[in-house]
Formats: C-alpha cells, sequence, structure tokens
C-alpha cells in the first residue's frame, strides 16, 4: 500500500532543482516536499521563500518529515545529515557517491541498526537504474562483471575532442555550464568520481565493501597527442572506463581510459551518456545505458527512490549473503599502451609481456601487459600517458596464479 510521505530536501542545486521538478510534474508519486535546507539564504531562489531554511534542524526535528533527501556538494557534512535522520528515524535518499563510496560499510550498518532505509540510486550513472537491478533483478544470477562508463563530463570532454575536435579545455569548460562536472573537475577527469560509483557498484555487484583509496583510478587528464594519433590510425575512439570483475574468491576492480573498437558496445556512448555493461553466468551480457549527469536525468534517479520508499523498499545487499566472502585485490597484470617523453627511464623489461612499439620524435609508445600497480605510479608522473588496449587482456598477477580473463 502506497503511503504519501513528506521530504525534507538538504540542497538546492543542479539535482536538488531537478529533483523539486520532476516531483511537481510526475503523477504517481504521493510526496510532497516541505522544507529545504540550503546554505545561503541571500541567494534568489525560483521558489518561495518560507520552504527554505538555514537551520538542518526545521527538517531533523520535524516529526511529519519522513524522509531526508540529502543533495549537498560536501560529504563529510553530508554523512553527519544521514547518521542523523536515520538515528532520527528517518528515511533517507541521497546521491552522493563519494560520502556513500567512503562510509558504504557503516551504512550498511546504520540501516540494519535503525531499520531505516538509506537509498542511491542517483549516486551512480543518473538516471541508469542499476542499484535496484543489481539487488533485485540480478537476485540470484552469478554476476561476473560489471564494467562500463560511468562518468557523464569525461564522455561528454572526449565525445567532442574526438568527433569535434574541441579542444580538452572547452569541452571541460562546456561541462561544467551544464552542470555535469563536479564542483572540483579533477573528481571528473582524474577518475575519482567513477571510482566512487564503481566502490558502490561493486558491494551490490559482488558483496564487497571496498574502501576508495585501495583501488586504483587513472583519469583522462593525461591523455596525449600520441594517443590520439595513436587512435586516429587504428580507427578507435577513448572511453574512461570503470570495471569489476570476480575470479574465483578474488573481486579486481580499477578505472582507466582504454582504446575502444567501434564495434564495442561503449564505442556508440556518446555525450553526457553512460552505460553498464553487466555479465552474469545466466543472463551473459547486458547493457544499460542513460544519461549520467544533470538535472532531470539525476532527479528522476532521486524521484525513483523516493517512489520506492512509499512502498517500504530497502537495499538488503543480498550478494553477501549468496556466496563465501570475496576479497578485493590489485594483483594484476592489464594490457595497457604507455606513450612518454623518450628520456622517461620505461622500458620494454618494464613489461610482463611486451608486445608492440614504437619511438618518433621525442615520443616512445610501448604496449604489452604490465602490472597494475606500476600503471598507476606511471600515471602520476609528468609526461606519462597511460591507456588500456582494446580488448585489453587481463591476467591474475604471477603473485596469485596465471589464468587469462576472458573480460571484453
Ligand atoms: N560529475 C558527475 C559526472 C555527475 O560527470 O558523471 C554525475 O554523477
Amino acid at each position: 500500500m502506497k503511503k504519501k510521505l513528506t521530504i525534507g530536501l538538504f540542497g538546492f542545486g543542479v539535482v536538488g532543482q531537478g529533483l523539486y521538478n520532476v516531483l511537481s510534474q510526475t503523477q504517481g508519486v504521493k510526496a510532497e516536499i516541505k522544507r529545504i535546507v540550503i546554505k545561503d539564504k541571500t541567494k534568489t531562489r525560483s521558489l518561495p521563500s518560507e520552504l527554505f531554511t538555514t537551520n538542518k534542524e526545521d527538517v531533523l526535528n520535524d516529526p511529519s518529515i519522513d524522509i531526508v533527501v540529502e543533495l549537498i556538494n560536501d560529504h563529510v557534512a553530508a554523512f553527519d545529515i544521514v547518521k542523523e535522520a536515520v538515528t532520527r528515524g528517518k528515511h533517507v535518499v541521497t546521491a552522493n557517491k563519494r560520502m556513500l563510496a567512503e562510509n558504504l560499510e557503516e551504512i550498511y550498518s546504520l540501516q540494519q541498526q535503525y531499520g531505516k532505509s538509506i537509498l542511491y540510486e542517483g549516486s551512480v550513472c543518473g538516471s541508469i537504474p542499476i542499484i535496484r537491478n543489481l539487488e533485485e533483478y540480478y537476485d540470484n544470477d552469478l554476476l561476473t562483471s560489471i564494467e562500463g562508463i560511468f562518468n557523464g563530463s569525461t564522455n561528454y570532454i572526449l565525445t567532442k575532442v574526438f568527433e569535434e575536435k574541441k579542444s580538452y579545455a572547452d569541452a571541460l569548460v562546456k561541462a561544467q555550464e551544464l552542470g555535469f562536472a563536479e564542483t572540483d573537475p579533477a573528481l571528473d577527469v582524474e577518475g575519482y568520481d567513477p571510482k566512487f560509483k564503481l566502490v558502490i557498484a561493486i558491494a551490490h555487484t559482488f558483496g564487497v565493501f571496498v574502501q576508495p583509496h585501495q583501488v586504483i583510478n587513472i583519469g583522462i587528464d593525461k591523455i596525449s597527442e600520441t594517443d590520439l594519433k595513436y587512435a586516429k590510425e587504428n580507427n578507435l575512439s577513448i572511453k574512461l572506463v570503470a570495471r569489476a570483475f570476480k575470479q574465483g574468491t578474488k573481486v579486481f576492480g580499477f578505472v582507466a581510459p582504454q582504446f575502444i573498437e567501434q564495434h564495442h558496445p561503449l564505442a556508440s556512448i556518446r555525450n553526457e551518456y553512460n552505460a553498464v555493461l553487466v555479465e552474469g553466468a545466466f543472463a551473459e551480457k547486458q547493457t544499460f545505458v542513460g544519461k549520467g549527469a544533470g538535472s532531470y536525468p539525476t532527479g528522476s534517479a532521486v524521484l525513483s527512490d523516493v517512489s520506492a520508499l512509499t512502498y517500504g523498499y530497502c537495499y538488503e545487499y543480498k550478494k553477501r549473503l549468496q556466496h563465501e566472502p570475496l576479497t578485493f585485490s590489485n594483483d594484476l597484470l592489464v594490457e595497457a599502451v604507455v606513450s612518454f617523453e623518450k628520456e622517461i627511464p620505461i622500458t620494454i623489461h618494464d613489461f610482463e609481456k611486451f608486445k608492440s612499439g614504437y619511438a618518433a620524435n621525442s615520443k616512445q609508445l610501448l604496449c604489452g601487459l604490465v602490472s597494475l600497480e606500476k600503471l598507476k605510479t606511471w600515471s602520476a608522473l609528468p609526461g606519462v600517458s597511460v591507456v588500456l588496449a582494446p580488448n585489453a587482456e587481463f591476467k591474475v598477477s604471477v603473485r596469485e596464479k596465471t589464468s587469462v580473463l576472458e573480460v571484453a
């Protein structure tokens, strides 16, 4: 039986306004926003001033408010709001991927302890309904991998650079203007934002809680002219890919740019669109595509969580109970293309299996299987760019065992 719900909203930025608008236009969801907590009361607002307050107690202390929707930027303050809301008997909906990724295990425990839901569909890939599908639709499938484009801003930038020959800097400014980029866009272009989303997805795909600092992220900020030339000569594009897969009792996961062949399912994903490719033992490969950033698309995912609360939905973190506990590992060899200034001391001997390479002018380009940890170190060096090879091979490191993984 659907219940009418009263919402206290924290934050009225891009997503908060999106939620307000989709909520006023939707027919089906029985919910109304009673108060909106904001930081700056002097800003001109599009709604009556009595809706707004700068005092969080106006929401947290109001017994008529059933749900706190947390859509602020500050991940530390956001976690405080979530904790206070749940301990005071309110359900929470949030889209704060960093806050969730850094505190997911505690968020899981808070829900068990207080019997309240914390839902966060909008935190991973905007409008794509992935968390609830992982929880419910793939309830009993044996999921083996999840990968895709988990960041709208970088996909927008790469689309503009590849298809419209725009400069990287101009495309980034446009992504900021359109409200896709984070307040600190380094979180997007250095691959942190998709990493936070991957951490959340890993919990619902494999039942493993992993801390963001354990997951390696390589961004698109170092992509070089050599990479663009290599892509053009080989009819490839570049996408920032987040991926996690399971082998035996280990889960591997990382974010890195990758050369993508034209027939690959990610090749046609353009602008702020995201895509998630899920693979399970029974359903096999499935692809979800949708807008990964923006006011209405993310607002629609938040709305869907509010709607789910009208019938008492909560995540059960089902994969935690379905198999022997899995552990997260970075002991992986990855096939990558590394381009760098000639004087940088990277050689073919650094590669576990060297495949090809060339030197031209002051640049070198080497391709082969190399440890993920080494790639992370190289990607932090000035003048070095790391892009995974098209259809990259992944191999569990010799420290573990050496079977080749079949991951597209
Ligand atoms: N900055 C994020 C992105 C917003 O570009 O995908 C949506 O999470």
